[in-house]
C-alpha cells in the first residue's frame, strides 16, 4: 500500500495573529506589519507553523477591519503593501505559512461596490449587494435580525428600498446570486493567491447565501433575556442554505489550480450540519473550523460525547480541527481558569487534527475588563449589559514587564492586563513550569511523534471527571488522560492493562514516571504516557 502523503495544514499548527494586537512597530498603539514581522521569530521558537492574519485591508474599522473598503490593499494602519510583502517573504523564510482572512460575505458600505450599488436602482452594481422594496406598510422585507443587534435591514432614503447586513449597517451583504459579484471576489482571492499566500480563513462561510424568497425566520423557543437580540429567531432562511456549498467548491476549485493552499471555513454550526462544509467528495472547505470546544460546558461527559460525535461524523478523508479560542470569544483562560487551561492546552494538542491557538492562549492571558466607558467593539456597545463585548480577548500581547508589556511605545487602543509583569513572553522563558513552555514541549512533541501528529484517534472509557484517548500510528500508542477537575482521582486503565511511560504532565511535581494498570491523577492534571504494550 502506498505511503499516505499529508499537506501542511493537516500536520501543521495554525496560530491566529489578531494585527491590531501583536506587536506596534510605530508607537501609534495599533498593532502592524512590521511589528509582526519583528515577532516571528517568536512563533518559530513556539513551534507553530502557519500564521493566520484577522483583516488588515482598508477598512473603517466599524467592525475592526471585518468591513473592508478595499479588498487587495493594506490599511495604512497596519502598513504598505511592500511591508505586506515582506511579511509574506518572512514567514515563507522561517518555512511557515501564511493565510489571510478573506471575507466575502459583506463589505464595508465605503466600499466603491456599494457606493455605486446605492447610487441609483439601475446601477450596473445595484444587484450586487441585496436591496428590496418595503412591505406594503412600508415595513422591512421581513424579519431577519442582525448579529450585531437591531434588524438586519436599513432603510436608504434616496432610492427608496431596503438592503440586507447580517452585521453593522456598515457592512451591506453581499449577493451571492449575482454571477458578477463573484468573479470580482474570485480575483480578490487570486490576486492574494498570485502572490503567493498559502489561503484563506473564509469569514461567516454559512452566511454566505440567503433563502432566494427570503422567507421570515421562525422564533427560537429556547431564547433567554442575557442573549443576544439575535438568538431571538432561529436563522434558518438567512443561513446555511444549500446553495452555499456550490460556491464553497467554486472557491476551492479556484484554489487547487495553486499548489496546497487552504481554505478554511468560519462556520458556527452544529456537528451534523457543520461537517457538510467539507462538501460533495470532499471538495468543499479542506478544513470547517470546528468550534464546539469553544462552546460546550467544560466537563468531561460532555467533551467526551463531542469529540466522540465529531470523529463519528466527519466524511471519509475529511481532516479534522480543534480550535479553542479566538478574537469573538471568551478567552480559554478565563472560561475555565488558569489550571484547566493547561489541561485545555493539552488536549487540543494532542487531539486528532489541525489546531488553532489564539494569540496569547499560550502565555494563559485571560479577558482583560473593560470599563464601560472604553468599550470599542460594536457588538457589546450596540447590546449593552449583555457582557457581548470582544474587547477583553482582543488586548495587546504581552512580550515582557516594560512599558506596555512591549507592546507599544504609545498609547495601547485596548488597556493592558494588569498582570502583564508576571504574565508575559520573556518571563514565561525563563520558568521552568510556564504556560508557554507546556506549549513548546505539547508542540515539539506533537509535532515529532507521527502518533500524535496523524495517529488515529480511539476514545478510551473511563469516568468523569477523567477524559482519555489514545493516539495510534503504526506500532506507536499514546494514551493521553486528562482530569477535568481540581480534585484529585484514580485512573484504572480498562481491559487490557496499559503500562507505559509518562513523557510529559501538566504538573512538574509529578513524581512517577511509570503506569502500571493504575495510576493516581492530581487535579488540573494532564498525562501523556506513551504505552509499552
Ligand atoms: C466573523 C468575525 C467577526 C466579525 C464578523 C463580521 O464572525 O470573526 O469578528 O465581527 O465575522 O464580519
Ligand atoms: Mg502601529
Amino acid at each position: 500500500m502506498a505511503q499516505q502523503q499529508y499537506l501542511w495544514w493537516q500536520t501543521g499548527i495554525i496560530y491566529q495573529v489578531y494585527p491590531r494586537s501583536f506587536q506596534d512597530s510605530d508607537g501609534d498603539g495599533v498593532g502592524d506589519l512590521k511589528g509582526i514581522i519583528s515577532r516571528l521569530d517568536h512563533l518559530k521558537w513556539l513551534g507553530v507553523t502557519a500564521v493566520w492574519i484577522s483583516p488588515i485591508y482598508p477598512s473603517p474599522m466599524a467592525d475592526f477591519g471585518y468591513d473592508i473598503s478595499d479588498y487587495c490593499g493594506i490599511h495604512p494602519l497596519f502598513g504598505t503593501m511592500d511591508d505586506f510583502d515582506q511579511l509574506l517573504k518572512e514567514v515563507h523564510k522561517r518555512d511557515m505559512k501564511l493565510i489571510l482572512d478573506l471575507v466575502p460575505n459583506h463589505s464595508s458600505d465605503q466600499h466603491p461596490w456599494f457606493q455605486e450599488s446605492r447610487s441609483s436602482k439601475d446601477n450596473p452594481k445595484r444587484d450586487w449587494y441585496i436591496w428590496q422594496d418595503p412591505k406594503e406598510d412600508g415595513s422591512e422585507p421581513n424579519n431577519w435580525l442582525s448579529v450585531f443587534g437591531g434588524s438586519a435591514w436599513e432603510w436608504d432614503e434616496k432610492t427608496g428600498q431596503y438592503y440586507y447586513h447580517a452585521f453593522l449597517k456598515e457592512q451591506p451583504d453581499l449577493n451571492w446570486r449575482n454571477p458578477k459579484l463573484q468573479q470580482a471576489m474570485y480575483d480578490v482571492m487570486r490576486f492574494w493567491l498570485d502572490k503567493g499566500v498559502d489561503g484563506f480563513r473564509v469569514d461567516v462561510m454559512w452566511h454566505m447565501i440567503k433563502d432566494e424568497q427570503l422567507r421570515d425566520n421562525p422564533p427560537n423557543p429556547e431564547y433567554k433575556e442575557e442573549q443576544a437580540t439575535y438568538e431571538q429567531l432561529l436563522p434558518s432562511y438567512s443561513t446555511d442554505q444549500p446553495e452555499v456549498h456550490d460556491i464553497v467548491a467554486q472557491m476551492r476549485a479556484l484554489t487547487d489550480k495553486y499548489n496546497e493552499r487552504v481554505i478554511i471555513g468560519e462556520i458556527y454550526l452544529p456537528i451534523h450540519r457543520l461537517v457538510t462544509y467539507y462538501g460533495e467528495d470532499n471538495q468543499g472547505a479542506h478544513l470547517p473550523f470546528n468550534f464546539t470546544l469553544v462552546n460546550l460546558d467544560w466537563d468531561a461527559t460532555k467533551l467526551k460525547a463531542n469529540i466522540d460525535e465529531y470523529e463519528g461524523a466527519l466524511p471519509e478523508g475529511g481532516w479534522p480541527n480543534w480550535v479553542l479560542g479566538n478574537h469573538d470569544q471568551k478567552r480559554i483562560a478565563s472560561r475555565v481558569g488558569a489550571a484547566q487551561a493547561r489541561t485545555a492546552a493539552m488536549l487540543l494538542l494532542t487531539l486528532c487534527g489541525t489546531p488553532t491557538i489564539y494569540y496569547g492562549d499560550e502565555l494563559g492571558m485571560q479577558n482583560v475588563p473593560i470599563p464601560e466607558d472604553q468599550v470599542q467593539d460594536p457588538q457589546g456597545l450596540n447590546m449593552p449589559g449583555k457582557n457581548l463585548s470582544r474587547d477583553p480577548e482582543r488586548t495587546p500581547m504581552q512580550w515582557d514587564n516594560s512599558k506596555n508589556a512591549g507592546f507599544s511605545s504609545g498609547e495601547p487602543w485596548l488597556p493592558l492586563a494588569d498582570n502583564y509583569e508576571e504574565v508575559n513572553v520573556a518571563a514565561q522563558k525563563e520558568k521552568e513550569d510556564s504556560m508557554i513552555l507546556l506549549h513548546r514541549q505539547l508542540i515539539q512533541l506533537r509535532q515529532s511523534e507521527p502518533a500524535l501528529k496523524i495517529g488515529n484517534y480511539n476514545p478510551v472509557s473511563v469516568d468523569a471527571p477523567l477524559l482519555a484517548y489514545l493516539r495510534e500510528h503504526e506500532e506507536t500508542r499514546y494514551l493521553i488522560i486528562l482530569n477535568l477537575s481540581s480534585k484529585a482521582c484514580t485512573f484504572d486503565t480498562p481491559h487490557n492493562s496499559y503500562s507505559g511511560k509518562i513523557i510529559l504532565s501538566t504538573h512538574q511535581n509529578r513524581k512517577e514516571q511509570g503506569l502500571q494498570k493504575s495510576i493516581e491523577i492530581q487535579g488540573d492534571e494532564g498525562l501523556i504516557v506513551k504505552l509499552e504494550n
